[in-house]
């Protein structure tokens, strides 16, 4: 997809997702190249009184950072009870409204903060809908950096699945903000069962979160260059 029309569409689907923000909420702040654009409006609308009253929980440092030169009050997860919506992108979107989140590495605060939203909105463009899961992207998995090795190891016994530690370009281990390290799971035939892989990743003791959010999206936002349309779960 050209870059400036997948950049349109990023902020189509922004742009739409701030209609659904109303004073007095408190509002969970995603990561992404997408997300960063409904942080940049939300932002804006506060700034010009648009909208009030409004706090954000981010799911990253770099959200964080991007809303603090906003002037977007923030709080902690550990101050809110819930969160009235949360707004983040996605790598892969299936039918089902099921994710691979995360390839912007913050998918165990993503989840973290999300699984507390009593309505989490994902935007994307077109180019994030997919089948099957696992189809275009491969899915992260956040995992201990002790015997990391070990842990990649048995990733890439897992059926189908071939796996490798995510490095920086200078050869280092990629460090999350929760000082852990990521692997990089590609499925040749995409993901057949999320469910069952989601159960098998977290019961590995080096498995600390993996990129599969299911059954976590209340909508999505879909940006085409024919405009935005909603898909709703269920
Ligand atoms: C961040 O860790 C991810 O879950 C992002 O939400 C995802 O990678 C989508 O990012 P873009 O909006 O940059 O495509």
């Amino acid at each position: 997809m050209d870059p400036t029309l997948q950049t349109q569409m990023k902020q189509i689907a922004a742009r739409r997702a701030l209609a659904l923000v109303k004073d007095g909420m408190t509002l969970g702040l995603g990561t992404g190249s997408t997300t960063a654009f409904f942080v940049q409006y939300l932002g804006e609308a506060l700034q010009e009184g648009r909208l009030q009253d409004i706090r954000g929980v981010p799911t990253s440092e770099r959200t964080a950072q991007h809303a603090r030169d906003l002037g977007i009050p923030l709080l902690s997860l550990d101050d809110v009870p819930y969160l009235d919506l949360a707004v983040d992108g996605a790598d892969e979107v299936d039918p089902q409204l099921n994710l691979i989140k995360g390839l912007g590495k913050a998918l165990l605060r993503e989840k973290l903060v999300e699984v507390h939203a009593r309505a989490l909105w994902i935007i994307v463009d077109e180019s994030k809908l997919v089948a099957r899961l696992g189809d275009h992207v491969p899915l992260p998995v956040e995992i201990v950096p002790f015997a990391a090795g070990a842990t990649v190891r048995w990733l890439n016994g897992l059926p189908g699945c071939r796996a490798e530690l995510w490095r920086r370009e200078d050869g280092d281990p990629w460090i999350t903000d929760n000082g852990h390290y990521l692997a990089r799971c590609w499925f040749d035939d995409g993901i057949p069962d999320p469910d069952a892989l989601s159960q098998t990743l977290l019961a590995w003791p080096g498995v600390m979160e993996h990129g599969l959010f299911l059954n976590m999206a209340t909508g999505v936002i879909v940006a085409s260059p024919a405009g935005a349309r909603v898909m709703r779960r269920g």
